[in-house]
């Protein structure tokens, strides 16, 4: 390398070096973003804040586990119902996966943290422990609709709940009782009398 060009790049070197912050620099530009009050600009005050974190908490785990139920049963349904509840249960799945984002960022949103570990859904959501291994279809809407049925009480009594302490939560929490109603519909009606006549007559024919 000829000394024309290990000058060039020691002059490269100085250069870029010249553009890294030394550390006290940077300490003082972070400072300013600094400004207490900014953790007093929360829309709710805490008398507020604590009842409405824990109905969204409780709703957070709940959701967290009929997503997993929900893909438990597409996993491992079987009989004659298979096809049309594997799809199904796919499309809870993701409704389910909406829901508990909508709800945990309203969490972040009133400032508290969201908890949806594993651990704390299957010892807070406070739901059977769902059947493993295989399943008969006939097996699967009733588990996963008692299951639908408890958690939807629950939102819509924390609904009334949240009539006292957070509106924007509540409507929330609407929204999620929206999905849980429809799809307990949708269970609902693979248990019908009239259902099941047509099935018996379509085997008959
Ligand atoms: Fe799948």
């Amino acid at each position: 390398m000829t000394v024309f060009f290990k000058f060039i790049l020691i002059c490269f070197a100085v250069l870029a070096f010249s553009f890294v912050p030394s550390h006290p620099s940077l300490a003082q530009d972070l400072s300013v973003y600094r400004n207490p009050a900014a953790a007093n600009r929360v829309p709710l005050n805490s008398e507020q804040q604590k009842p409405t974190a824990a109905t969204l908490q409780n709703t957070l785990v709940e959701i967290i586990d009929l997503n997993r139920a929900a893909k438990q049963a597409h996993w491992n349904v079987e009989g004659p119902l298979f096809y049309q509840l594997h799809i199904l249960l796919d499309e809870f799945v993701e409704d389910y996966r909406q829901d508990s984002d909508i709800v945990a960022e309203r969490l972040l949103a009133i400032h508290h943290s969201a908890d949806g570990r594993p651990k704390v859904v299957s010892q807070t959501a406070q739901l059977p422990v769902f059947p493993e291994g295989y399943l008969n279809d006939y097996e699967v809407v009733d588990v996963l609709s008692q299951r639908l049925n408890t958690v939807t009480q629950r939102v819509r009594d924390r609904i009334n709940t949240l009539d006292e302490f957070d509106l924007v939560s509540q409507d929330v929490l609407i929204e999620v009782e929206r999905d849980l109603a429809e799809h307990l519909w949708m269970l609902r009606e693979f248990q019908q009398q009239n259902a099941l006549n047509s099935t018996s007559q379509t085997q008959a024919s």
